[in-house]
């Protein structure tokens, strides 16, 4: 089914074409005065110049074709202002049209795949091995995981890819500081090369401690900081005792990503990282260098990025350090050697933090310019994120100034969830094992829904007591509308009623819940090409207002009307579907009851 506006659209656009002016004028949008119309196009005032017409003549011309072609669709057709042509859907048709919708079993809600599938890798994430995932992980993993499945919905084939940071540094600066503490000498042995021990000499937590610490040394500690160097570029050519023990990180690492991306329903389709293109540096750096891109400076191997129109200085890209090391750019750009080798994707997505705007810029500068990745066939975008912020505007810590982990703020927001429902004392008689899953659900609503709210590349406070109150645009509001919904349908199916033909609108409120349901197909495109699940959380709760207020205006359950009574009872089963579905969208996941 195409989308209201497009219909619409095509509608105003042919009569538009019926007076001799483009069609491209008929363009019709949402209206914003809904007490003036539902849809409006603004075409006539654009077209007056070009047309040397008076605007208002313009729209008198095309409404009365509209009159002409279109009376069944449209209840009032009205000229407004300096030349607004305003739209007002006919009861019948608008009903039909929500019914056509509601009857279709597809569970795709109006929304047709698109017609031109993209392939979209999206990367997001990001964590880096043996550190912890913070409160800088949370939005990454969260915005990232909307997207994957809002792309996946609209139908382009996505893959989801965590990409680790396993790779650098901090990893060679973990291996010396546990050869100074005596670990298994067996892997810093240079002349031992196997076997080694199955299991891992150290657990995450060990490595959460042991990683700050190396990396507090390698600041202060020249001689530390240039073992940890040789060790990284060691790791990396191959030296076996250091890739064992790497092994060890990556797998004790790797589950404990899984348990805590987990507990957010952060899903990834492929767990590649920065080490899984190693043996693409040395061609692409070869590559990069028998073709002129990459030269020799001060040891290391560069790429000029700098552009005539650059405001600011743009200094060189590093592939090669003067160590021998490969950083931070030279593996991006490897994965993309990588990501157009296997996948040919149309898009990238990065949703990393907009701190590494400069970063991104410099590698996709480099790759475009080699010839890499052509920009024609990918679109390289850092669809960045903003920061959690504490009260102070600054990213958000723990009370004692520490690094947030993101295990103690998922804890936290479900401890409040269960704070709250125990206040509202609507789930004691449940049993506790359910008890707990509704406090999972909505604490994990909580966190997610009050940061997809906000746009991606804005910043916010973490406030966790708005964030899980019942009331305003909070996640824990949108569970409840969902439920409190499912609970009418519930006893509606328990006193053997059933959801019957959508009629015409029964009043203003039901009209406007209508409306909104018909809006999804644009909203979610408007979304995926802006790259923002806020759009959907906008929606999501203007989506329960409105059935908050056709349900105050209507009484269901006792109404005597059977066919009117059926009628709503459809529109009930239908927003939830809308509902739910678009949570579902956001990553938050609804309970039956709470
Ligand atoms: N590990 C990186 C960091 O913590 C983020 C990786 C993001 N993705 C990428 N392809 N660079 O900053």
């Amino acid at each position: 089914m195409t989308s209201l506006k497009q219909i619409l659209t095509d509608i105003v656009a042919e009569a538009f074409e019926a007076c001799g002016i483009d069609k491209k004028y008929g363009a019709v949008e949402v209206s914003t005065r809904r007490e003036m119309a539902d849809y409006q196009c603004n075409g006539a005032l654009a077209a007056a110049k070009p047309y040397k017409m008076n605007p208002r003549q313009i729209g008198e011309q095309v409404m009365s074709k509209l009159q002409e072609s279109s009376a069944d669709i449209f209840s009032e057709i009205s000229l407004a202002g300096p030349g607004f042509i305003n739209l007002r859907l006919n009861n019948d048709w608008l009903a039909n049209r929500v019914q056509s919708v509601a009857a279709d079993e597809s569970g795709r809600f109006g929304v047709e795949p698109v017609a031109d599938p993209k392939m979209i890798i999206l990367d997001y994430g990001g964590p880096n091995v043996a550190k912890p995932l913070h409160v800088g992980h949370v939005r990454t993993g969260i915005i990232g995981e909307s997207l994957k499945r809002l792309s996946r919905f609209l139908g382009h084939e996505v893959l989801s890819d965590i990409h680790m940071g396993d790779w650098g540094l901090p990893i060679g600066q973990i291996i010396v500081e546990m050869e100074d503490r005596d670990f298994d000498r067996v892997y810093f042995d240079a002349d031992y090369t196997g076997p080694y021990p199955e299991d891992p000499p150290v657990s995450v937590q060990e490595l959460a401690e042991i990683y700050p610490t190396a990396s507090g040394k390698s600041k202060v500690d020249e001689e530390f900081r240039a073992r940890a160097q040789k060790a990284t570029s060691e790791l990396q050519e191959g030296r076996p005792g250091y890739r064992a023990l790497w092994q060890h990180f990556m797998t004790v690492s790797v589950a404990d990503l899984k348990k805590n991306y987990g507990s957010l329903q952060v899903e990834y389709d492929l767990w590649l990282g920065e080490a899984d293109v190693n043996d693409l540096i040395n061609p692409m750096v070869d590559q990069l260098k028998k073709d002129g891109f990459a030269y020799l400076s001060d040891g290391a191997i560069i790429i000029d990025v700098k552009d005539d129109a650059d405001k600011k200085e743009m200094e060189p890209l590093m592939v090669v350090r003067s160590n021998g090391a490969v950083g931070y750019e030279a593996t991006d750009m490897a994965t993309i050697v990588q990501r157009v080798r296997d996948y040919d994707p149309d898009f990238v997505w990065y949703v990393v933090d907009g701190r590494q705007q400069h970063h991104f810029k410099k590698v996709f500068r480099a790759v475009y310019k080699s010839g890499i990745a052509n920009p024609d066939k990918v679109s390289l975008e850092h669809t960045y994120n903003g920061t959690i912020n504490g009260p102070d505007g600054k990213p958000f810590k723990t009370r004692d100034g520490g690094v947030m982990s993101l295990q103690v703020l998922v804890e936290m927001v479900i401890d409040k969830a269960r704070q709250r429902l125990a206040e509202i004392d609507s789930t004691a008689q449940y049993s506790a094992e359910e008890q707990e899953d509704i406090a999972q659900k909505v604490g994990i609503a909580a966190l997610k829904f009050s940061d997809l709210v906000n746009h991606r590349t804005g910043d916010y406070i973490f406030d966790l007591e708005r964030f899980s109150s019942f009331e305003g645009r909070t996640g824990p509001y949108l569970l409840y509308a969902a439920v409190r919904n499912q609970s009418i349908l519930r006893k509606a199916a328990e006193e053997g009623l059933a959801a019957g033909t959508i009629l015409p609108p029964a009043g203003d409120e039901e009209r406007e819940l209508q409306l909104k349901l018909l809006e999804l197909p644009d909203l979610l495109d408007f979304a995926f090409d802006q790259r923002a699940p806020n759009h959907l959380c906008d929606y999501a709760y203007n989506l329960a207002i409105a059935f908050n207020r056709f349900y105050r205006a209507h009484h269901i359950l006792n109404e005597e009307d059977a066919a009117q009574q059926a009628s709503w009872l459809g529109l009930a089963q239908l927003t939830v579907d809308v509902l739910k579905h678009v949570l579902y969208l956001l990553g938050i996941s609804v309970p039956e009851r709470m």
